[in-house]
């Protein structure tokens, strides 16, 4: 596809742009919804794979987003979605042409990070993604009880939607200050999110909401046969909200189950009296990370102790890789490129899993993955591992 144009999309790609999301996700998209949709995505935030005789033939947008790396700081990272290229013009290299033309515009704009959230998990390591957070998917069985030991803090109350509009952000900004991982919900993203529009509820209600003062729950709930399935996304910033909100959530009655996301370091099952009533569904790749900026990246990071260390970073298809000394600890840390002899080589992919800390160091090496001497493995495995397990918290 030589004659192939990529280039930023305007207003009137718009309506073939609507047509080929339809056409590669099977599903009819409302007026409002492209509406909706406009609001976080403008035209210029898609890039379009023009054929000079077919004409739109790959489509691929990036919401203005960040992401926090452990410890806590956050970076610009745009988040890459309506990814696709219709079935009549598949495996000719169109995908590759249009990442390629994206991630270059990211870097010209000095980006150090790109992000997304992935249809199939064997397609975004060779453009340089990594997998960076882990979905853990989990149904909890309406006769979990709290041991006599869990915490019962109270201080939670019912709210309408109109209710949370400040609170809902604000919880949010504090939990992703302290998750990494954890993906930023801007202004537009929190009023799409707030119209609460019936094409985004799946057959389910409208939003509750439960709030204390550290933390929120919204939920949706489908009425099965023997009573509600509660759909349940939860944030909180202290072990007390966390507690609060659950005891809650599981005094609810007339539930068949509820189903929420929890990463395995998530305390909740650890105060029931029967933990396998939370039944894990399934564990699948959730954010991916590609790192463009490494000194940027790394130096921005925390780490979990002391570490000198050079590493070189191959990075076929974009060529941001080299040779780069990681000074750093707990309180900070510097990443400089260097001449010098390296001790780890790691892969682009698999430096955008390390990031975050969502996969040991030690765990690449075995896996062929990544290369080091014994001794600059052992630190740099344990210099990787975050405060805690990330999250991404938001799918894009
Ligand atoms: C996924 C999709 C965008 C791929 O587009 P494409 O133009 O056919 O991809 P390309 O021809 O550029 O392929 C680039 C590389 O990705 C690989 N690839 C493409 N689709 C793949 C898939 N579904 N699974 C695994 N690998 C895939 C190709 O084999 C090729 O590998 P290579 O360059 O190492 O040989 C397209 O099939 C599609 O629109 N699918 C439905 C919607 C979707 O899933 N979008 C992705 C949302 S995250």
């Amino acid at each position: 596809m030589s004659d192939l144009i990529i280039r930023p999309a305007t207003e009137a790609d718009i309506p073939a742009i609507k047509r080929a999301d339809e056409r590669s996700f099977h599903a009819r998209m409302s007026d409002t919804e492209i509406a909706d949709t406009l609001t976080l995505l403008p035209p210029e935030r898609f890039l379009v794979a023009v054929d000079p005789q077919d004409g739109l033939v790959g489509v691929t947008a990036a919401y203005d987003m960040a992401v926090t790396l452990p410890g806590g700081a956050a970076l610009p990272s745009p988040g890459v979605a309506w990814v696709s290229v219709p079935a009549t013009h598949r495996r000719r290299g169109i995908l590759r042409a249009l990442m390629a033309g994206q991630l270059g515009g990211f870097v010209a704009q000095g980006l150090p990070l790109a992000m997304l959230t992935a249809s199939h998990a064997s397609i975004y390591g060779r453009f340089g993604y990594g997998e960076a957070t882990r979905n853990r998917c989990v149904e909890i069985d309406p006769r979990a009880e709290l041991r006599a030991d869990a915490p019962d803090p109270g201080g939670v109350r019912f709210a309408e939607t109109s209710e949370v509009t400040e609170h809902a952000p604000r919880i949010h900004r504090r939990w992703a200050a302290r998750t990494p991982g954890a993906v930023s919900r801007s202004e537009a993203w929190w009023k799409r999110f707030f119209l609460d529009r019936e094409y985004r509820r799946g057959g389910a209600s409208s939003m509750f909401h439960l709030v204390h003062p550290d933390g929120w729950a919204a939920y949706r709930a489908k009425w099965g046969t023997e009573g509600s399935t509660l759909s349940v996304e939860l944030f909180a910033v202290t072990p007390e909200a966390h507690a609060a909100l659950w005891r809650v959530l599981l005094a609810q009655e007339l539930v068949e189950k509820i189903s929420t996301r929890l990463t395995f370091d998530d305390p909740l099952q650890l105060m029931l009296t029967d933990p396998r009533l939370i039944r894990t569904t399934s564990v699948a790749d959730g954010l991916w990370l590609r790192v463009l900026d490494v000194p940027a990246v790394l130096g921005a990071r925390r780490y979990g102790c002391e570490i000198d260390v050079v590493l070189e970073v191959r990075d076929d298809f974009l060529g941001r890789g080299g040779r780069f000394r990681l000074q750093g600890g707990p309180d900070g840390a510097s990443c400089t490129p260097t001449a010098g002899a390296a001790q780890v080589h790691v892969g682009m992919a698999d430096l955008g899993s390390l990031v975050t800390g969502n996969v040991r160091a030690r765990s690449l090496a075995a896996a062929a993955r990544l290369q080091a001497e014994d001794a600059a493995l052992a630190r740099f495995d344990v210099a990787f591992v975050p405060e805690r397990e990330p999250w991404h918290g938001t799918d894009f």
